[in-house]
């Protein structure tokens, strides 16, 4: 029964949602190492924006319907809008480059909200989940998480709509188009793993 349980929780929602955020946090340590290669320094920046603004998405689709079911609107709310402002620092981001003035503050800035993000998350919404729907719904739910990830757009879309469907739609329209326009961009690697 531990092999199971142990692999319940490693394809759970919350756990695939935490490597995600650990993948943000190496980026960020390798983007603050990497200041002596400008090059490298430039495609992990935008391997962070390409998997900031998918997972945020995907957690807006997914995550946030059930925590508005769970905690209420408010709180889905208060979240979204903490990935509408992470979003636009984002899209900022996008049009700059690591030569440019302010490129490191705003990275900085980023992290500094994401991280205080991804902690409400890791300490409050998720294990509340978790203890509400229990293992096979947390399952369901990393699928869900996991499909949409494929499904949204890889770069920030400053302003697009919060309600989960509208954002659906949104997401697979504009989706084909960034991958058009993430071809020929040089992308760090990502060394934590998706699962
Ligand atoms: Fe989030
Ligand atoms: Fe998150």
């Amino acid at each position: 029964m531990q092999a199971f349980s142990t692999l319940s929780a490693a394809r759970g929602i919350d756990h695939l949602i935490q490597l995600d955020h650990q993948s943000f946090w190496d980026l960020h340590d390798r983007f603050r190492n990497s200041g002596a290669d400008p090059y490298a320094q430039q495609a992990i920046a935008i391997e962070i924006i390409r998997e900031v603004s998918v997972h945020s998405v995907a957690e807006d689709i997914v995550l946030y319907t059930v925590i508005e079911e769970q905690e209420g609107k408010e709180v889905a709310d208060d979240m979204r809008q903490d990935h509408l402002k992470v979003r636009d620092q984002l899209a900022q981001l996008d049009a700059m480059s690591v030569s440019d003035t302010g490129h490191a503050v705003l990275v900085e800035r980023i992290m500094q909200e994401l991280r205080a993000h991804a902690y409400e998350e890791e300490h409050r919404d998720l294990p509340m989940l978790r203890a509400k729907l229990g293992d096979d719904k947390m399952i369901e739910l990393g699928a869900k998480f996991a499909g949409a990830k494929n499904l949204v757009p890889t770069r920030p879309h400053p302003g697009a709509p919060i309600e989960p469907t509208a954002t659906l739609v949104a997401g697979v329209v504009v989706a084909p188009v960034d991958k058009v326009r993430d071809l020929g961009r040089e992308f760090a690697e990502r060394k934590v793993p998706e699962e």
